[in-house]
């Protein structure tokens, strides 16, 4: 059966680590916002132009531009077969825009997990991907901030998918093959 899903979580739970894992086991593609937006910043593009201001500051980029780029990637024909959505939606108006694309597509999404660790590994994770990758966005000023957006923004978004029956929680502490057995397990999949 395909796998369509959501993968929600603070700052540097691992929703990337193990998004690329599951993607890689499932054969499907994964869809991280970040990455798409850090790959426009990186080609210079109008679009990357726009989203480096909010993104160096640790705020959402606009909805508009966020939504366009996830509606954009699900037409392609690799989606088909199921996706790892990493990053989006990020805020309950963009869960209404994607409940909006998939019903157009005919899909209903299969789970959402959400990943929970503590502040203080969020950012023992974020700094030391800063000392060895120099994210722009991994300072320590600026992770207190993403955090606090995403407390705002992205956390009440756990509720919906709870209520509607979709929410695994998955502990995203320990090592990552610790948190890929977790993952596995709630998801009922071997990787
Ligand atoms: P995004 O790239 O999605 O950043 P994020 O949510 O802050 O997530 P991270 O990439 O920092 O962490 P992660 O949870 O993926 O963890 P990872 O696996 O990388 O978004 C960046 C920005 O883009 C946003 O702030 C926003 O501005 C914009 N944006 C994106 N989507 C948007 C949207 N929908 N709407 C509006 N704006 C949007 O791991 C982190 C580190 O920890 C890595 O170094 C990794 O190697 C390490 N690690 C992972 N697992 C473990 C483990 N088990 N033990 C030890 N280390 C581990």
């Amino acid at each position: 059966m395909s796998q369509r899903l959501v993968l929600l979580g603070p700052p540097g739970s691992g929703k990337g680590t193990q998004g690329t894992l599951l993607a890689a086991a499932l054969a499907i593609p994964e869809i991280s916002t970040g990455a798409l937006l850090r790959d426009q910043m990186a080609r210079g593009s109008a679009l990357g132009v726009e989203a480096r201001t909010y993104i160096a500051q640790g705020h959402l980029v606009p909805d508009a531009v966020v939504n366009a780029m996830v509606r954009d990637r699900l037409g392609a024909d690799d989606a088909v077969r199921g996706f790892i959505l990493d990053g989006y939606p990020r805020n309950v108006p963009q869960v209404g825009v994607l409940d909006q694309m998939l019903d157009e597509l005919g899909w209903r999404l299969s789970a959402a997990l959400e990943f929970s660790l503590a502040e203080n590994l969020v950012v023992e994770r974020l700094t030391r991907r800063a000392a060895l990758e120099g994210r722009a966005d991994d300072s320590e000023d600026v992770i207190r901030e993403r955090l606090a957006v995403y407390h705002a923004q992205t956390e009440p978004i756990a509720r919906v998918y709870r209520e509607r029956g979709l929410l695994k929680r998955v502990d995203a502490a320990g090592t990552v093959e610790d948190v890929t057995a977790r993952v596995c397990l709630a998801l009922g999949v071997a990787v």
